[in-house]
């Protein structure tokens, strides 16, 4: 099938749904998104009322392997949960999607505590969504094994009592991540640039090269369907991937323009 008329490395300043409808079936390695979820946060004049509508068009237009990240908390009402997230992930699941990992990003917290009567909430869900097995997996390996140790030879007690040797397989210094990814937020810590702090719901650009790395590989193409103050595209350009982007309001669009070419000019 002909492509359809997109144009990769662009911000459309367009409801995600409008984006999507110019996207051939297959065509995006990677999603990596957080969607405004509950009643959370006023953005400038627009609501998130299309869920089913969204995820439908994001499982067209996911390659076969590719993978969606779906960044989601839920708002507290009356000492009552949303469920909103598990109700998302639940739904994802219904109309294909493989969920290949729910991960947690935690917040540092910052010294402050919460003002509900619980403990204080400081993660949101990552759901990993994919269509059919992940085709890219690049595990990051930045944890400190807390036993390494080389490989050596040890002695093991048979059933008819007598010693044998065996090899024992060592532990290498580092291993993989666990699945809760811990990250400090705020000024200062969520970017490298103040641009971004102009949006008032920013996740952090480590969080966002960390999906990059772990699910794609250099000259994919990434998708963000929810691009705020463009996160995701400026780190997709820092690590060599193409990508697209979608934001309703013009004043993100226009902080992410800024922040994108500071990285084009060497600034940020
Ligand atoms: C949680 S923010 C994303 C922040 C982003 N991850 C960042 O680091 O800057 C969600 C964004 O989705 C935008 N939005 C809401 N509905 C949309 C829609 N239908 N299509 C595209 N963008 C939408 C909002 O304006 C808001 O900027």
């Amino acid at each position: 099938m002909p492509q359809k008329d997109i144009i990769i490395n662009k911000i459309y300043n367009k409801c995600c749904l409008n984006t999507m409808s110019l996207m051939n079936d297959n065509y995006i390695d990677l999603v990596i998104t957080s969607p405004p979820y509950d009643n959370m946060r006023k953005y400038s004049g627009n609501t998130f009322d299309q869920f089913e509508k969204i995820a439908q068009e994001l499982y067209r237009i996911i390659a076969v392997g590719g993978v969606a990240v779906w960044i989601v908390g839920d708002q507290t009402v009356k000492s009552n949960e949303s469920g909103t997230s598990f109700r998302q992930a639940l739904y994802f699941k219904k109309i294909g999607f493989n969920l290949f990992d729910t991960m947690i990003y935690q917040k540092k917290p910052r010294g402050a505590v919460g003002n509900n009567k619980g403990y204080w909430q400081t993660f949101e869900y990552m759901f990993i969504l994919s269509k059919g097995t992940p085709k890219t997996i690049n595990l990051l390996t930045d944890r400190k094994n807390k036993d390494s140790r080389s490989g050596d030879i040890s002695k093991k007690r048979m059933f008819d009592g007598t010693l044998q040797a065996v090899k024992r397989k060592g532990y290498s210094k580092m291993g993989r991540r666990t699945n809760i990814w811990e990250y400090s937020t705020g000024k200062g810590h969520s970017s490298s640039d103040k641009e971004a702090y102009k949006h008032p719901a920013i996740f952090p650009e480590k969080l966002a090269q960390d999906h990059i790395t772990s699910w794609s590989n250099e000259g994919d193409l990434v998708y963000d369907p929810f691009m705020g103050s463009g996160t995701v595209a400026k780190c997709c350009k820092l690590l060599n991937r193409k990508w697209v982007g979608s934001e309703i309001c013009k004043e993100y669009c226009d902080i992410a323009q800024e922040r994108i070419m500071g990285v084009v000019n060497g600034s940020l």
